[in-house]
């Protein structure tokens, strides 16, 4: 075990490191852990989609807002109680404030309860992006016209066996990527899939540009128009920040569990966020141009990249591997990300000392979340009519509000709260460069992000 991990005292990390679970070995393979968490469905398929349903420019200039005073303080949060309390996030906080039993647990227990919840409907989401690249792969999103495209998607949704199939194959290989550990597992793979991903959406946003309609699209994502902004789209905005950065269910914990000691945790998150805000407008730029181009609907909304891109990836050159590449790349995304929400559970699980091995409890968690998952699957066809009491909502966006909307950033303000005003040195003044670097952080975790979310939550809400 690593000094650190000994020094702070997690059992959590000793739980790991028992079964070899083991430490990042360098810091560029916790940055590709770390940035692949990030940038996943969350970039590449909601953040156009979101953008592009709530009017564009307005919408983005928010976000970004949100990123930068929210999400970047909370990301150094989170890293750091990872750092000191281990990576299990139903401990951290308590043995990050020498208090091991403390109520501020809690917030654990919650990010616990929604990161089982997202993995559960992720994982359905995931399974079209999968059906998607299996069905470019053999040509057969060739010749889609618009209402074929429509037709397909809704003939995917509509057929519960299929979506199953998938949804079992994706949760599948995430589980076997997060049985071998942190070093054997997570890292190998994300050590190949994050530079395959780079040159995907680097391709795709070089081609998009090449045949697609740039000037519109850059009009589209920065010229603001703040009269299409709506409560309900700010606080999207503000839950979206959350979910891309990967905050507020444990992922950031659990990674920063097993961050070598000398990392600066306030440079790894900045970068982090950087690389994701980067490949979200990447993201943007790959698929806006070419749906201007084509005079297709922005604001399609969740089919925006099922239903809409097929249709001009048919008319256009190279267009059946240009749509492989971008299936790949949903694919990729996803499954980086979502090894980052099941290794905070296997983590929290296993830090109670022996209990079930690693192996056993990954695949038992992966199980639950499967199972939970049909709920979301079913939502699309066979309990279509089945509405949420209270919400109106069907079951798949009632637990992507729930989770997604609600719980983060609530569990967002607590943590902010925490290591602002409870445990500030969870973040000691030497992990800064500059002692006003930590004056600005505290200010940030202490006044803004509360105030902010509170009032955005508040704002929804009522
Ligand atoms: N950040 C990921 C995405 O944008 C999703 C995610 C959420 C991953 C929460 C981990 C934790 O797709």
């Amino acid at each position: 075990m690593s000094t650190v991990q000994a020094a702070a005292g997690g059992e959590g990390s000793r739980g790991g490191m028992a079964e070899g679970t083991g430490q990042w070995s360098s810091s560029l393979a916790f940055l590709a852990a770390a940035v692949g968490s990030a940038v996943g469905l969350g970039s590449i398929w909601k953040f156009p989609y979101i953008v592009g349903a709530n009017g564009g420019g307005a919408f983005v200039l928010v976000y970004l807002a949100f990123v930068a005073a929210v999400g970047v303080p909370l990301m150094t949060a989170e890293l750091a109680l990872g750092r000191r309390g281990g990576p299990s996030v139903i401990r951290s906080l308590g043995i990050a404030m020498g208090h091991p039993g403390t109520l501020w647990n809690v917030l654990g227990w919650l990010s616990i309860v929604a990161a089982f919840v997202i993995l559960s409907f992720y994982s359905v989401v995931a399974g079209w992006a999968l059906a998607y690249a299996v069905r470019a792969s053999v040509g057969g999103l060739a010749g889609m016209t618009a209402q074929a495209s429509g037709a397909a998607f809704d003939a995917l949704l509509a057929d519960p066996a299929q979506m199953i199939g998938w949804h079992t194959l994706f949760i599948a290989a995430t589980a076997l990527i997060v049985v071998p550990g942190i070093s054997a597992g997570i890292e190998r793979a994300v050590r190949w899939l994050m530079p395959i991903f780079a040159v995907l959406l680097l391709g795709l946003a070089v081609y998009a540009a090449a045949v697609g309609d740039v000037a519109r699209t850059v009009r589209f994502l920065f010229a603001p128009d703040f009269a299409a902004l709506t409560p309900a789209a700010t606080l999207s905005a503000a839950g979206h920040a959350f979910f891309t950065l990967s905050l507020g269910m444990g992922a950031m914990i659990a990674y920063g569990g097993y961050l070598a000691p000398g990392e600066s945790i306030p440079k790894t998150a900045a970068w982090v966020t950087c690389a994701d805000t980067v490949c979200s407008l990447a993201a943007g730029f790959a698929i806006f141009p070419i749906v201007f181009a084509h005079g297709l609907d922005p604001a399609e909304g969740p089919g925006l990249v099922f239903v809409t891109l097929p249709v001009a990836f048919a008319t256009m050159p190279g267009g059946a591997l240009v749509a492989f590449a971008f299936f790949a790349l949903l694919v990729i995304a996803a499954l980086a990300s979502a090894v980052s929400v099941l290794e905070p559970l296997v983590a929290a699980t296993g830090a109670g000392g022996p209990g079930p091995t690693r192996t056993r409890r990954t695949w038992a968690i992966a199980a639950g979340a499967w199972t939970l998952g049909l709920a979301s699957v079913f939502s699309f066809n066979l309990w279509s009519e089945v509405r949420m009491p209270g919400l109106g909502l069907n079951l798949f966006d009632s637990l992507n509000l729930m989770s997604a909307e609600i719980v983060l950033p609530l569990v967002g303000v607590g943590i902010a709260v925490f290591v602002g005003w409870v445990a500030p040195l969870a973040l000691p003044e030497s992990e800064f460069d500059t002692p006003m670097g930590r004056r600005v952080w505290l200010f940030l975790v202490r006044f803004v992000a509360p105030a902010v979310v509170t009032l955005v939550l508040f704002d929804a809400l009522t």
